[in-house]
């Protein structure tokens, strides 16, 4: 069974050494197994909660989609798109709001910690809290219950918003489902293995810290200058080093191989000088990103490049959002009026009147019925997930007739087609139900 793997990016900073380690890097790899399904997006609509600067935005929704793509992603294995482009999402969001108690909401570590903040400082509790952010959960549920993925790798920061997908996914279930059930309920992954890095002081590399290593940015010059600001002990060259103290070796090692990690290690505490482990972790660091940094401007001098990419992720994704939301509009009555001519066979028979299959939705399913040229009905179908199913059943029914697909069982045949049951009718029916068909096929 292949895995379908989904996770979000928001798209508000531009990606640092920290990120490639922690997401960019272990997703990449993930998405390569044989056996997964990945889905990465950009969630750009996100991005608006949490930031009102329109450039830096559509900046960072290009770098990132760049910096991905220069790490070695695959648009061809992976569905990489853009949140705003899959109009699907939002309108999946306002079902979700609907269903959604506001006190689930009013849990959120996100917003409880803003009304925290408020109550502290002895202000109105909702005071700069948007209906964006207090819904955030509400659209993330949206992102991944859209595509039915089984795993979301995210941060620790995270797991409660998919516990508040889970509870979202069985509400909507269970309400609308009616059997079936529309949406998977999506697993949290949280890898530990995964490296967090320490920024130049040593605390994790983090944007809010101003700690960080720069990715791409700034070229190998700006690289060289972060490695060598990294904070150190003081201990003198030539003074055995501490390997497992120092951000330095921390963060050689998490991009060295064993044997360069022990050869380091061995040089540390042997009395290797900082200011020479810095140039080596700049030379081990350089070498892995310079390859990448020239993907990564090529992919930034031609934006036309990754649009394209992006659009094409975009048909991909929609492929299956379109056909899941056309169910969903069903599901929850906002249906499409049934074009009485759609199966409805054409009328024109030698006494006007003509036996003639009417198509009809029930409840979310699709089912048809095959009335005489007086109206009686003839055969009820089963219900059907989707209209296509029901389409090849009448088809099939007019191609071979009845009894070809029926299996009497006592007075009543069970009408079949590749295993699937289509109707059940009385035996003594089924020479009307034919003679109605080959009616209705001849006055074609
Ligand atoms: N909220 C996530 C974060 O800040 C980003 C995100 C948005 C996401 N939609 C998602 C992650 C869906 C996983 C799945 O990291």
């Amino acid at each position: 069974m292949t895995l379908r793997v989904l996770t979000g990016i928001t798209t508000t900073g531009t990606p640092h050494l920290g990120n490639y380690a922690g997401a960019i890097r272990p997703a990449i790899q993930a998405s390569l197994q044989p056996n997964v399904d990945a889905f990465f997006f950009m969630a750009d609509y996100h991005a608006l909660i949490k930031c009102e600067d329109p450039e830096r935005v559509a900046r960072s929704r290009l770098e990132i989609a760049a910096t991905w793509i220069a790490a070695g992603l695959d648009p061809e294995k992976v569905t990489f798109y853009r949140q705003s482009d899959i109009p699907e999402i939002p309108e999946l969001c306002w079902m979700l709001n609907c269903v959604t108690p506001k006190g689930l909401m009013n849990r959120a570590h996100a917003y409880k910690a803003s009304v925290d903040q408020n109550t502290a400082r002895n202000i109105e509790p909702d005071d700069g809290v948007t209906m964006g952010l207090f819904s955030y959960p509400v659209l993330m549920a949206a992102d991944i219950l859209m595509f039915n993925a089984h795993k979301v790798p995210v941060g620790k920061d995270q797991v409660q918003h998919l516990e508040m997908a889970r509870d979202i996914a069985q509400r909507f279930n269970h309400l609308y489902g009616r059997g079936t059930d529309f949406f998977v309920l999506p697993e949290v992954q949280v890898d530990d293995d995964v490296a967090t890095l320490p920024g130049l002081d040593g605390r994790k590399m983090s944007k809010s810290y101003d700690n960080t290593i720069p990715l791409f940015e700034g070229g190998s010059r700006a690289l060289r200058d972060a490695v060598m600001r990294i904070v150190t002990d003081s201990r003198a060259p030539g003074e055995a080093k501490d390997p497992d103290s120092a951000h330095v070796f921390a963060l050689y090692r998490a991009f060295a191989t064993p044997d360069q990690t022990a050869a380091f290690r061995a040089a540390l505490e042997g009395g290797l000088a900082w200011g020479d482990a810095k140039g080596q972790l700049f030379e081990l660091l350089d070498g892995i990103i310079a390859p990448m940094r020239a993907r990564y401007n090529a992919l930034m001098e031609t934006p036309e490049q990754i649009e394209t990419i992006l659009q094409a992720g975009a048909a991909k994704a929609r492929k299956q959002s379109g056909e899941l939301m056309a169910r969903l509009r069903q599901a929850v009555g906002l249906r499409q009026p049934v074009a009485k001519t759609s199966t409805a066979v054409s009328q024109k028979g030698k006494s006007g009147k003509q036996a003639r299959f009417v198509s009809f939705r029930d409840e979310g399913a699709f089912r048809f019925r095959l009335l005489s040229a007086q109206g009686d009905e003839l055969l009820l179908s089963a219900p059907f997930d989707d209209p296509k199913a029901a389409g090849q059943a009448i088809a099939a029914l007019r191609s071979q007739g009845v009894k070809a697909l029926a299996d009497q069982q006592g007075d009543i045949a069970v009408v079949q087609l590749d295993g699937k049951v289509i109707a059940e009718v009385p035996v003594a029916q089924l020479t009307d139900i034919d003679q109605a068909i080959q009616a209705l096929n001849e006055a074609d």
